[in-house]
């Protein structure tokens, strides 16, 4: 193996190949990585052979040790109740070539993700959303000081593999972007569905107000895309007295501000909230359930 370059990995392997792992895959394979570079540790023969196929990664294996051997990164892409188990098995590997470690597991705090691996390694967490899934993901990732800037540059070769990425100044802020970017596409789906409602109710075929409500958010998203201010997109379509104004001026009359504070607070304290639930002493974290 070539020695490792800050942000240019020998291999990158990927313990879990389920939805996650493979958007960030297919991201890493967009940005040149080589398939070669990159394995992964996956339980379920079906999930290899469709990496197999769909990637050409060769170097899928039922066994995680396998995997994981001569990687420069590890990316921990389990459910958080299967990480512990996941890594306690791993620790001859991790010992031998202290690679940095990316959690993507939502809630898996650094202190538990410390305990759970041999001492002295690099962490690091990220919070991907699902848009990922198409290459148009939002990541948030946060390490501790200690953790060096080739080794953030290494783990952010995967967190923006399938997007763009983040860094955040305290870890606490990552249950703040599970408010907003992890669980956000929901919030502008519903807003969607109520509006797609609303025009059937007014008249509009179903088929007809779910597509065109659709098309507005994709559209919508893609001008949010740009480097241009929120607030000016909206100013945009917002003529004085004009049919817009009249729509917004209710959402607003209706505390639409305080209603979206209150929805990102309950999201990120349950972040937190589960967060706490997940971290445990260590015999018990292999027992944690998500709720
Ligand atoms: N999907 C999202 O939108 C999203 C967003 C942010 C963060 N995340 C985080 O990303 C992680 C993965 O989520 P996902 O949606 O990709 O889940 P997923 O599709 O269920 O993928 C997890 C994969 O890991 C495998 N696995 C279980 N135990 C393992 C072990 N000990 N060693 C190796 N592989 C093992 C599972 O196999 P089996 O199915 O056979 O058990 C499954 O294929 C989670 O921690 C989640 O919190 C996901």
């Amino acid at each position: 193996m070539p020695p490792m370059q800050s942000g240019n990995p020998s291999r990158i392997a990927f313990i879990g190949g389920g939805s996650m792992a493979r958007a960030l895959i297919a991201g890493l394979l967009r940005r040149g990585v080589a398939p070669r570079q990159i394995s992964v540790g996956e339980p379920s023969s079906e999930a290899r052979t469709a990496l197999q196929r769909e990637w050409g990664i060769d170097a899928a294996s039922a066994d995680n040790t396998a995997a994981a051997a001569g990687a420069d990164l590890v990316v921990l892409a389990v459910k958080p109740q299967d990480a512990a188990a996941a890594l306690a098995g791993l620790h001859p590997t991790l010992l031998e070539r202290a690679p940095v470690v990316l959690s993507i597991a939502a809630g898996l705090r650094l202190q538990d993700l410390a305990r759970a691996c041999p001492p002295g390694l690099a962490i690091v967490r990220a919070m991907p959303n699902r848009p990922a899934l198409l290459g148009a993901g939002v990541t948030g990732m946060f390490a501790a000081p200690s953790v060096s800037a080739a080794q953030r540059a290494l783990a952010e070769l995967v967190g923006a593999a399938a997007g763009r990425a983040v860094w955040l100044r305290a870890e606490s802020e990552l249950d703040i972007v599970t408010a907003l970017s992890g669980s956000g596409p929901a919030y502008f789906f519903l807003l969607a569905e109520h509006m797609a409602q609303a025009a059937q109710d007014l008249g509009l075929e179903p088929a007809t107000a779910a597509m065109l409500a659709a098309e507005t958010l994709h559209g919508a998203g893609l001008l949010a895309h740009q480097d241009i201010p929120l607030a000016e997109q909206r100013a945009a379509v917002t003529s004085r007295g004009g049919t817009t104004e009249a729509a917004l001026r209710v959402f607003q009359q209706a505390g639409f501000d305080a209603l979206v504070a209150r929805a990102l607070q309950a999201g990120s304290a349950r972040s937190s909230q589960l967060a706490d639930m997940l971290s445990a002493p260590p015999d018990s974290l292999n027992s944690s359930k998500r709720p």
